[in-house]
């Protein structure tokens, strides 16, 4: 039986995304929490023709502790999506309590749940978590995964366009690494499944480069102040979600990006800290999925010169962004 709970559940992205999940075979109940409108979108849930077991609550009378029991994985899409003009300073200021008390709730009821976060900025709502997790005791850190899996979407979907066949958007595979937010993404298209045409000029790939670091931009002028990318989150996210599921059953050999502890696997670690020729808590690489989360980093491997350029500029926003997320958790654990 697996149990997967969506936490922001009533959002733009946790509604679709509580969709995508309660389609799918591998999920046997889904929980889901919001501070408002849960027993809403439950009851909604609950008539679709799939075996998961749905239930919606909200604060009052320990609905979080309800909402958790017997989770297997935690989806955290809870928060304040970016508007126009909003940084991501802004956003952090809002998100990063709600990360911490959600972070709370899970350390005390299902501290062995794999935890998905979505809630931007990412690249600090990691180290919250961990933080939390750190003063319960908790800490596992080959349990945590940031979620940037929309990136590497964006990616698959950009490189389909240039090549002119919008058919190979689902098989093509492009890595990407570094964080999740602006200049620390990191799309290595050198290492595309499927090579970018040999002809593209210098400008055409610094366009695209640009299009998957700043893809969420477009979303967001967009929507005009309705908020920031939803359905395609939710659409990653459950990709990402399966893909943590199916490890947890048993399946071998899944690979995909996400943002880690580099404490998950020191070996891993320290080949890539080697590559990137700094220290960093958290990293998002290529990792290997098992039943107990992170198997494996693998490092970056062979990259182009225009990609370690790309890496250089990415690391001190990235540690900065680290540094932000770990000073707050850290202040919660005194
Ligand atoms: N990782 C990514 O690639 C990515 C992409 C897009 C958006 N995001 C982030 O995801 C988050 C949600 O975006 P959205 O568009 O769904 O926003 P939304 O406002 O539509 O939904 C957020 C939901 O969180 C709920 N919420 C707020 N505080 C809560 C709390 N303490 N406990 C439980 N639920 C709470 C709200 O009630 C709301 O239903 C934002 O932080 C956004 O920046 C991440």
């Amino acid at each position: 039986m697996v149990k997967a709970v969506v936490l922001g559940a009533a959002g733009g992205i946790g509604q679709p995304l509580a969709l995508l999940l309660k389609s799918s075979p591998l999920i046997d109940e889904l929980g889901l929490y919001d501070i408002v409108n849960t027993p809403g979108v439950a009851a909604d849930l609950s008539h679709i023709a799939t075996p998961a077991k749905v239930e919606g609550y909200l604060p009052p009378d320990d609905g979080l502790a309800k909402t958790l029991k017997g989770a297997d994985i935690v989806v955290i899409p809870a928060g304040v999506p970016r508007k126009p003009g909003m940084t991501r300073d802004d956003l952090f200021k809002i998100n990063a309590g709600i990360v911490r008390d959600l972070a709370t709730g899970i350390a005390t009821a299902v501290p062995k749940a794999f935890v998905l976060v979505i809630s931007n900025p990412v690249n600090s709502t990691v180290p919250i978590v961990a933080e939390v997790f750190k003063k319960h005791g908790v800490f596992d850190p080959k349990r945590l995964f940031g979620v940037t899996t929309l990136d590497v979407v964006r990616a698959s979907t950009f490189v389909a366009e240039k090549l002119g066949d919008l058919s190979l958007s689902s098989k093509v595979v492009v890595p990407v690494v570094g964080g999740h937010s602006g200049v620390t993404i990191v799309p290595l298209l050198s290492q595309s499944s499927h090579p970018l045409p040999a002809s593209i000029s210098e400008d055409d790939y610094k366009t695209l480069v640009h299009r998957v670091q700043f893809g969420g931009d477009e979303v967001v002028k967009a929507k005009d102040g309705a908020g920031s990318a939803t359905l395609s989150m939710a659409y990653a996210g459950a990709e990402f979600s399966f893909k943590v599921l199916r490890a947890l059953k048993g399946e071998k050999g899944i690979v995909a990006p996400s943002y880690v502890s580099l404490e998950a696997d020191s070996a891993g670690a320290a080949l890539l800290t080697k590559e990137l020729g700094q220290e960093l808590a958290y990293f998002s690489s290529n990792v290997e999925l098992g039943q107990e989360g992170v198997v494996k980093i693998n490092p970056l491997g062979k990259i182009t010169e225009a990609e370690q350029k790309l890496i250089a500029a990415a690391l001190p926003e990235l540690a900065k962004n680290i540094a932000t997320g770990v000073g707050f958790g850290t202040e919660a654990r005194l």
